[in-house]
């Protein structure tokens, strides 16, 4: 950490968007719900819990380190010590206090896991509470979230399960919240608003663990969400030194193709970092705070362009007002660049590239990061749609094969006709017919149902896993 720049190394060069630049208090948002600094909200009083939860006065209080042995909700980030996430410390006699700041203890984290399995069948309810009660106490918050919140409901939730399950695997752990709490700039996240969401938290666990909630298990929450808390929060210090929270980036071709489709080409504000084969959250201006994922279908480009396939999905929010309502000219916000699928471009095991829809977006990136970088290796990719007109790319890929004889290109439809040489049949039948990969490395983007048939088809094939690349699961 003492060797970043004490300074942003970046400077922003579209200025003139005003609406895009800051969100979070103090922003249009928070101003239209009439929260000020000078008009501070008052808490109202809530509502007693509905079920049993055992006295927790001692320790329930949210106030500075010390007294009751309590740790309380962070305020300031700590130096960045990864490990503490997840220390190990006994929790006994006079040395409570000193563990507490330290970092959970073995114990903590299966309490924690014992509560969190208790939470599962209730955590509909569980997060709708918490959220209630993190705008009640603090309404400035609000304006941090979308309009609509019911898609990501449950994503606190799950990211602390989460945390909670890689609690003994500090590196996985503070790998996972180094992304997230990147990932959290964008949302205009400050270290001051981890103690309110901390309280939040309490009060609905409080609530939604019945008998299960006692003072030992409101400890270990207290001590697990401050390591977290501590991590993400040095995370996001580290990562302001050297990176802005969100990119702009300017709409500078928006070609519409068959199938609901639009390849979308931005310039961005400055440079922006990621890997072929990684993908990109995504903001338009007609829908604040509502952020989704979208991979770049080009390697990193000298001329700093950065090219998008975005299918219109029926109702969907972002992706219609990418397809039908962008022009060029128009100002989107880009979060930090993530993901898994990348290729080694120092290594020769030949790639197996299997794309459904816009699924070939990631699959053409990592073509042109191997045609410009890489060492000369097989490259077989299998693109699929249900109707030939959906295979949008077609005419792309058939002109990278015909630069690059590493590279052979096959098409798939499950309807219909194929054209050609393509092929009839699901990917992943389709693929399954053209084994064996077993030496391969592959990759595989597109729909959700697709990705884990094709996935189920290459371990049968006997691909061992560690070769098999998706970002189905990724928690970001
Ligand atoms: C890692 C990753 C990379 C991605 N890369 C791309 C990409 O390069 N290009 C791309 O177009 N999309 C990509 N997506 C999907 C994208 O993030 C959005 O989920 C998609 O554009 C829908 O968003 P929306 O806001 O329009 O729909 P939402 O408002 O989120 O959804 C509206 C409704 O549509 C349904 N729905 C959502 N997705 C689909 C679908 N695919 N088909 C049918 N119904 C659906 C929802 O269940 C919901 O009922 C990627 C997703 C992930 C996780
Ligand atoms: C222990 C701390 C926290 C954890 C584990 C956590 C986890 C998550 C996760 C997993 C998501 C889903 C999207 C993503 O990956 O970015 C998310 C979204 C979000 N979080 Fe957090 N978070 C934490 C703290 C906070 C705090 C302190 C705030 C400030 C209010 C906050 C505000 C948000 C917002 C605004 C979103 C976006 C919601 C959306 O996209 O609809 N989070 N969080």
């Amino acid at each position: 950490m003492d060797n970043l720049p004490a300074r942003p190394t970046y400077a922003p060069i579209i200025t003139d968007a005003p609406g895009l630049n800051w969100v979070g208090p103090g922003d249009a948002w928070t101003r239209a719900w009439g929260v000020t600094a000078q008009q501070p909200y008052t808490s109202p009083v809530l509502p007693a819990p509905v079920l049993p939860a055992p006295a927790l006065s001692a320790a329930g209080t949210f106030g500075p380190a010390g007294g009751s042995g309590v740790p309380p909700m962070p305020s300031t980030p700590p130096p960045l010590v990864p490990q503490a996430a997840v220390a190990v410390l006994p929790l006994a006699g006079r040395a409570q206090a000193a563990a507490a700041q330290a970092g959970p203890t073995a114990a903590d984290i299966a309490l924690v896991r014992r509560s969190l399995g208790v939470l599962e069948s209730v955590a509909d309810r569980a997060t709708a509470h918490f959220y209630a009660v993190l705008f009640l106490r603090h309404p400035e918050l609000r304006a941090l979230f979308p309009a609509a919140m019911d898609l990501q409901r449950d994503r606190l939730f799950r990211a602390l399960l989460a945390a909670g399950q890689a609690a003994d695997n500090p590196a996985a752990l503070t790998e996972y919240l180094d992304r997230l709490a990147r990932g959290h700039r964008k949302y205009g996240v400050l270290n001051e608003h981890y103690g309110p969401v901390g309280e939040a938290l309490l009060t609905a666990l409080e609530r939604y663990c019945g008998r299960y909630w006692d003072p030992e298990t409101e400890l270990a929450w207290r001590r697990i969400y401050r390591a977290v808390s501590e991590v993400m929060m040095a995370s996001a210090e580290a990562d302001a030194r050297v990176a802005p929270a969100s990119w702009q980036a300017e709409v500078v071709a928006v070609d519409r193709r068959a199938g609901e489709v639009a390849v979308v080409t931005l310039r961005t504000d400055q440079r922006y970092p990621y890997l072929a084969g990684q993908y990109t959250t995504l903001e338009v201006p007609l829908w604040p705070r509502v952020w989704r994922h979208y991979s770049p279908a080009t390697a990193p480009r000298a001329d700093g362009l950065v090219t998008l396939h975005v299918k219109a999905v029926p109702a969907g929010w972002v992706s219609n007002a990418l397809v039908h309502r962008t022009n060029p000219g128009d100002v989107l916000r880009l979060g930090p660049a993530s993901g898994t699928m990348h290729v080694d471009l120092d290594g020769d095991a030949p790639l197996l590239l299997i794309g459904g829809g816009t699924g070939i977006a990631p699959l053409i990136a990592m073509v042109e990061a191997v045609a410009e970088h890489g060492r000369a290796r097989t490259v077989e990719v299998f693109y699929g749609a249900r109707r030939e007109q959906e295979l949008y790319a077609r005419e792309e890929l058939e002109a990278l094969a015909r630069r690059h004889p590493w590279l052979a290109v096959r098409t798939a439809v499950s309807e219909g006709r194929p054209e050609g040489a393509g092929f009839s049949g699901s990917l992943p039948a389709v693929v399954d017919r053209y084994g064996p990969w077993d030496e391969y490395e592959a990759f595989v983007s597109g729909p959700p149902a697709m990705i884990r048939r094709t996935v189920a088809v290459l371990r049968e094939e006997g691909v061992q896993g560690a070769r098999i690349h998706h970002d189905l699961a990724d928690p970001a």
